[in-house]
Order: C-alpha cells, then structure tokens, then sequence
C-alpha cells in the first residue's frame, strides 16, 4: 500500500478579504494564530452573521483528531459562559489539500495578552490583578466542576470582553493531555495562578508584593499551590473570603 504524503507545512493559509470557504463564509480579516491553525473572522453567507474560523494546520490535525477533540469539548462545555460557543464544522480545499474548519462564535474584545502590554508599566495593580484571577478561576470552575480541564490556559488564549469594575473573559483554545484528571486540572489552576503572576509584574516585583498575593502565588511551587487550591473552584472560594488587611 502506498504511504500517505505527509500533510504540507503551511504556516499561513493567506486568505484575502472576500475569499469565499466551503461557499458559505466569506473572509472579512485575519484574527491571529497558533499552533494548531490560523483563526480568520468570516461572515456566513445568507445571514450576514459574523463568526469566527478556525483553521486547523494539516500537519496539526491528522484525520481531524485535533478538530474532533476541539469541537466535541467546545460542545460538552457549551453551558459555561467562559468558554465560546461551538457552531460547526466544515472544510475546503486549499492548494489541492483539504483542510477543516471549525466555526465559533465572534467574541469581541482583546486578547489578554495585548490588554496587559498597554496597561501602565506593562502590568496591573495587586488588587486589579486579583479581579483578573477572579474572573478567571470563577469562569473556569464551570469547567472543573464538569469534570473537564481547559489544558492550555495563557494571555494569547483569553480574551478580555469587558474591563469595569471586574473582568470579563472568554476562553479559546483548548489542549488535549489525555483524559480529564486531577492532574490536568491542577495544572489548569497552576496556569492560572502563573497568569495573575505575570500581569501583576511576574518575577521582578514578587518580592515586593503583599502577602495576600503571595498567600495566592505560593512562590509558583506547584505542590503548595497543590495542597490548598486543588480545582477553580477552591481559588474562587479562597479570593471571595480574603481580605485585605
Ligand atoms: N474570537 C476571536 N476573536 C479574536 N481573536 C481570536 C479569536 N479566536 C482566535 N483569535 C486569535 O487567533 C489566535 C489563535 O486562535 P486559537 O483558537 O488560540 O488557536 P491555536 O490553537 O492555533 O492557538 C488567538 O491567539 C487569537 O489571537
Ligand atoms: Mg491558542
């Protein structure tokens, strides 16, 4: 039997404004990437509803394992209001090779990363900080409480929707490590705590924080972090009940 040619290694699908995928989604702007694929916004055709695509790199998405993955989780979580809303899936072929999309909602908003980097001095203060945790830890608690993880949990995969008085966030994304464990959720509550750290200064102003935010941050060492905020929802509890002496 003849080998299959390995997928091709594209890095950008360069799709112009007015590209028409799968002759229903017509391509507005590039939104940004990854590593599993680039993410376009397209409006559906016949509805005019902007939505967003991502498209999964070939070699990242054998026998659209990575997209099967994505799209059935999106589903499972679809009644956690962090995380955005699966709508389809479909595909087209790009330079001879077919290649799968999967369709979400439009979220507006900016991702965390850029929201930090034009925040004065590059970083938030410890108590704006802690609201960013909050919005964070509360969202993902419907993910944890579902028995599910996120598993890739950074500022390019969270978008800020709305900054008042709190956060308000959208997760993308998502990283299969295998079946959810305590594990992989642990890990989801480490990432969490390494993103307060980081907006909040990271390594350069640890030392100077308060200790409310070092009773949180633990040093970064993962089996103290571990031992008191073993999910989402235990972080949510301890920052609801702290207080600021
Ligand atoms: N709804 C969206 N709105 C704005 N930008 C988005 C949206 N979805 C994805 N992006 C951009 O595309 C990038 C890649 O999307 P993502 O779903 O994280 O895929 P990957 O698995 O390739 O990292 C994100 O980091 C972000 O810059
Ligand atoms: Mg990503």
């Amino acid at each position: 039997m003849a080998r299959k040619k390995p997928p091709p290694k594209v890095t950008t699908f360069r799709l112009q404004r007015g590209e028409l995928l799968a002759d229903k989604y017509q391509v507005l702007s590039r939104l940004g990437a990854g590593w599993e694929g680039e993410v376009y916004l397209v409006r559906e055709r016949g509805t005019r509803i902007e939505r967003t695509a991502k498209i999964f790199f070939p070699r990242r998405n054998p026998s659209d394992r990575a997209l099967r993955f994505y799209a059935r989780k999106l589903h499972k979580l679809r009644n956690c209001p962090v995380v955005i809303q699966y709508r389809t899936r479909d595909a087209f072929v790009h330079n001879g090779t077919k290649v799968s999309i999967v369709l979400s909602d439009f979220v507006e908003g900016e991702l965390l990363s850029r929201f930090l980097k034009r925040q004065r001095g590059g970083r938030l203060s410890p108590f704006q900080g802690i609201h960013l945790l909050h919005a964070l830890a509360s969202g993902i608690e419907c993910i944890h409480s579902m028995g599910e993880y996120h598993g890739d949990l950074h500022t390019d995969n969270v978008i800020v929707t709305r900054y008042g008085l709190g956060f308000e966030l959208k997760l993308l994304d998502m990283f299969q490590w295998g079946p959810p464990n305590a594990e992989n959720i642990q890990h989801d509550v480490y990432d969490m705590i390494r993103i307060f750290y980081d907006a909040i200064g990271g390594q350069q102003y640890y030392a100077r924080q308060p200790q409310e935010v070092k009773d949180i941050c633990r040093g970064l060492k993962r089996t103290l972090i571990a031992r008191d905020f073993r999910s989402a929802g235990r972080l949510t509890r301890h920052l609801e009940k702290m207080e600021w002496l």
